[in-house]
């Protein structure tokens, strides 16, 4: 059995519009590489860190906590060895912490010889996680573990459900250069909505649902609106509405909030309406003097990929 493993672990967006804490998507060209090692000596030690300042100390960091849930529960007779080459920015909203607490846990039971499954998985990395969000949540981590969209039913017991992806689904992003924490984009939401707004939202997490399943792209268009969490949300990114308005009126299905932001993202039915996309979110944003960079990405229905072993 091998003792190393490579691997891309991806970004993903979250909440998919609707579907707040419970849907989310994997992307398929941004992501981390982390390499797993295993070691004789017992522990997580963290070895190598690129590309942003996170913590060495395993307690402290995302991949760290996961990979020691991880263990404390499979109890190895060896150590693991984690380094993070880091490509995902932390508090963009594509899921940075999720593509590291995700990605030690998949190495590690990779190198293990897999005694877990994915949802156990996604147990695990939900520890990593709440350390940088404050909250347990695993609408990031499922998308990245199962690949695909995924529905979190349930966190306790811990419930995933794949969604089936239609085949020209492509997601457009805008990450506008500046950090929003999701713990206080967390914070600014109401405790409490009012019945109409939760009937609306419930009726098109059923109807995005359907729509997936039956690659219906006017039913997504007409699913992906969020009125519960988006009000709130938009007002810390700016130009959001602009941003919007102009994925909208360029052909997208859909266009919301990454996760908890600042990053957008857009659907599209077909490439090129998702490059037009990408080209008008653009042109919004360069008359802001706000850096950005834009992607466009297939959805990734493989989920975290072994790169070498
Ligand atoms: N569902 C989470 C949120 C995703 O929107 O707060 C962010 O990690």
């Amino acid at each position: 059995m091998t003792n190393e493993i490579k691997i891309f672990s991806p970004a993903t967006v979250a909440n998919v519009a609707c579907g707040f804490d419970v849907l989310g998507f994997c992307l398929d060209n941004v992501g981390d590489e982390m390499v797993i090692r295993k070691i004789s000596k017992k522990g997580i030690y963290i070895t190598k860190i690129e590309g942003y300042n996170l913590p060495y100390e395993a307690h402290l960091n995302v991949a760290g906590v996961s990979a020691l849930a991880l263990i404390e529960d499979a109890n190895p007779d060896c150590g693991f060895e984690i380094e993070i080459y880091k490509h995902i920015k932390p508090g963009s909203g594509i899921g940075s912490s999720s593509a590291s607490a995700a990605g030690s846990v998949f190495g590690i039971n990779e190198l293990l010889g897999r005694p877990y499954n994915n949802t156990q998985l996604t147990y695990f990395a939900m520890k990593g996680e709440a350390i940088a969000s404050m909250s347990e949540h695993a609408d990031n981590l499922a998308p990245a573990l199962f690949g695909g969209f995924t529905l979190v039913k349930s966190i306790a017991p811990l419930e995933i459900l794949q969604i089936p992806t239609p085949k020209e689904l492509y997601a457009t992003i805008i990450h506008p250069q500046i950090e929003i924490k999701t713990s206080e984009a967390r914070a600014i939401l109401p405790k409490n909505v009012p019945l109409k707004d939760a009937i609306g939202q419930w009726a098109n997490v059923g109807s995005l649902i359907h729509a997936l399943h039956t690659s219906n792209y006017s039913l997504i268009q007409r699913s992906l609106q969020d009125i519960i969490v988006e009000p709130y949300r938009s007002k810390l990114i700016p130009h959001f509405d602009d941003v919007k308005f102009a994925a909208l009126n360029h052909g997208a299905l859909g266009c919301s909030i990454s996760g908890s932001g600042p990053s957008i993202f857009a659907l599209s039915e077909g490439l090129e309406v998702a490059k037009n996309v990408e080209d008008a979110m653009k042109t919004i944003y360069s008359e802001t003097g706000i850096e950005f960079d834009t992607f466009v990405s297939p959805i990734n229905t493989k989920g975290i990929k072994i790169l070498n072993s």
